[in-house]
């Protein structure tokens, strides 16, 4: 397999808080692919920012009386703290509002522009008079003209979920105001899509190892035929369109973001790792691998718009190896909705719950190959009945247990065979476990490790080395030693997914250093604009840990604290409240 793999995790939109099916679907498992692949000993480069530009922010802002830039500042801090709670190990989680990111997105325009990539065309846009704004599609609102639902959107009928154009609508309305919009002729420049239209169907027709949802999803779209897409708005926030005559213009915002993958790569190799020309180890090197994740309404911007704007561009660049596409998480069978403030919202969950638990949940009932619920009595019921009583237990009473009796890792007998099946069966799970996270099957993955745990249990209960410690001292040494021995691997293969507590677990064995982080902050000062604070993950001791330990025998433990806490039943009701309450936003 590759050495060098790229891990690029979708980009939050810095609009307002995020919540749990944000996370659920780019976050949790883009870590736990990248945490494992670095263990495996893979040169990861792990990137992402906050998505910084778009017609919600400045709406939004404006209603707050606040400026853009006001409202992602404040954002961007808040979802990277989030991300770092969660134990998001980004070697670079930066912003699309950076000198870099600008300079980059510019670049690119300019070079598919002069690879003649780029057309202008004057479309018809949707301008409301009395908010003195261009419309986004999905900011004009209408009676549907084919099903007559009254509040059907310029971009799509929500009833009868036919594609519509704001000018189909009867008796279209601005969705900020309220008041009637007028269609204006308004001149933009065009991806030209349909010439990339042979070279994406032949890569796309070749990545067979593609989930299928992506795959069908993007063989259908290049079925129906692509058509150029608009890539500038009337706006006065985003990225400047680096061609005279445009100034009042500025470029698509999503058209922005995907170029963040590139130049946060160049950034980190900048800034992180002060060696320029680094970036080229994982864009400009045939081997190295490329992972996206992401929701699946995001899917056509990863297989589709993005390999073409690369293509059209720098066509040495590696194009996506896979495209991770998650589901959706419903929340006790609704949709997450911002705008009906019907979430759970991130700052205010992981004020109350550790982030282990989190990731336990997200990926054991998350939304990996289909649509998933979440419901608050399914979190308590995991985390009590699997997390706790499987995991967290057996490595809570053993470390007590031994660390009481004797200080120390015991030093075994001879082993007979229960004992070396045991060890066997936790060394087999590096490769079992890695096999199925290669291949980005997460909860395949996790219920594996699961399982030895529960291997570990029944052989505990077996020896019984609580009883067998009257009698035999000796043969109670040989059995902690044994499902010390496995609980020690579990720790390596539960890290990707528990990185905190298998962390703490890693200390209470007695060893020194870092098998999960650290995760910093830090400031990084572009020359003539100024400072911004990105989040990093840096040093990474933990490369090339995915293999079978050797418990020293004689090794003093620390004294152990529980890893997990049994949540009670009403925090359920707890919930519930808070969530019809409008999810306690802060
Ligand atoms: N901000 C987008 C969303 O939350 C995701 C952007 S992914 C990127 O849906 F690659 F384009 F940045
Ligand atoms: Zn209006």
């Amino acid at each position: 397999m590759a050495d060098r793999i790229l891990v690029a995790v979708a980009w939050p939109y810095a609009s307002g808080s995020r919540h749990l099916g944000h996370v659920s679907s780019f976050g949790v498992p883009s870590d736990v692919f990248a945490r494992f692949m670095r263990m495996r000993g893979h040169d990861v480069l792990m990137v992402s920012g906050t998505d910084e530009h778009g017609t919600p922010i400045t709406v939004r802002a404006e209603q707050e009386g606040k400026t853009p830039r006001q409202l992602v500042d404040y954002y961007s801090r808040e979802i990277a703290e989030n991300l770092r709670t969660l134990g998001c190990s980004y070697d670079l989680f930066t912003r699309t509002t950076t000198a870099n990111h600008y300079a980059e997105t510019q670049e690119l325009f300019r070079r598919l522009l002069a690879n003649g990539y780029l057309k202008t065309a004057t479309a018809t846009g949707t301008y409301c008079p009395a908010d003195r704004r261009f419309l986004p599609d999905r900011y004009v609102e209408g009676a549907c003209p084919y099903c007559g639902y009254t509040s059907a959107r310029g971009d799509q009928c929500d009833n009868c979920g036919r594609q519509l154009d704001p000018e189909d609508l009867v008796g279209p309305r601005c969705r900020i105001c309220g008041g009637p919009p007028e269609f204006r002729p308004t001149e933009h420049f065009f991806l030209d899509l349909p010439a990339f239209a042979s070279r994406l169907r032949a890569w796309a027709e070749a990545q067979t190892h593609w989930r299928p949802n992506v795959r069908h999803f993007t063989l259908g779209l290049l079925e129906e035929g692509l058509q150029p897409r608009a890539i500038t708005r009337d706006l006065e926030w985003g990225v400047p369109i680096p061609v005279p005559g445009y100034e009042d213009k500025r470029i698509y915002v999503w058209f922005d973001a995907v170029i963040g993958y590139l130049s946060a790569a160049k950034e980190w190799a900048r800034y992180v790792a002060g060696e320029p020309d680094l970036w080229e180890a994982w864009w400009r090197n045939p081997d190295a691998r490329h992972y996206y994740f992401m929701g699946k309404d995001n899917i056509v911007f990863h297989s589709v718009i993005w390999p073409a704007m690369l293509m059209g561009s720098y066509p040495d660049h590696g194009l996506p190896y896979d495209i991770v596409s998650a589901e959706f998480l419903t929340m006790e069978g609704k949709r997450f909705s911002t705008s009906r403030h019907y979430a759970i919202w991130l700052p205010d969950v992981l004020s109350r719950y550790d982030p282990d638990p989190l990731r336990y949940c997200l990926i054991a009932g998350g939304p990996e190959t289909a649509d998933t619920d979440f419901t608050w009595a399914e979190f308590v019921r995991r985390n009590n009945d699997e997390l706790v009583a499987t995991w967290g237990n057996l490595a809570h009473r053993l470390l007590t247990f031994t660390y009481r009796h004797f200080g120390a890792v015991p030093e075994p007998g001879e082993l007979d065979e229960a004992d070396r099946e045991l060890i066997a069966t936790a060394e087999a799970g590096f490769e079992a476990v890695g096999e199925q996270l290669e291949h980005c099957h997460f909860k395949a993955a996790l219920s594996q490790a699961m399982a030895i745990a529960q291997a570990t249990n029944r052989y505990l209960d077996l020896r019984a080395p609580w009883q067998a410690i009257k009698e035999d001292r000796a043969r109670a040494a040989t059995a902690l030693y044994v499902a010390l021995q496995a609980v020690d691997d579990l720790k390596l293969l539960l890290c990707p997914f528990l990185p905190h507590t298998c962390q703490a677990l890693h200390r209470y064995l007695g060893y020194e250093g870092e098998i999960a982080g650290p995760l910093v902050f830090r400031e990084i000062e572009e020359p003539g604009a100024g400072v911004h604070r990105v989040l990093t993950c840096q040093p990474k001791e933990w490369v090339g840990r995915w293999q079978p330990t050797r418990l020293p025998p004689g090794q003093p433990l620390r004294e152990p604290q529980p890893l997990y806490k049994k949540l009670d039943e009403r925090v359920i009701e707890e919930e519930l409240g808070r969530l019809e309450a409008g999810g306690a936003c802060v």
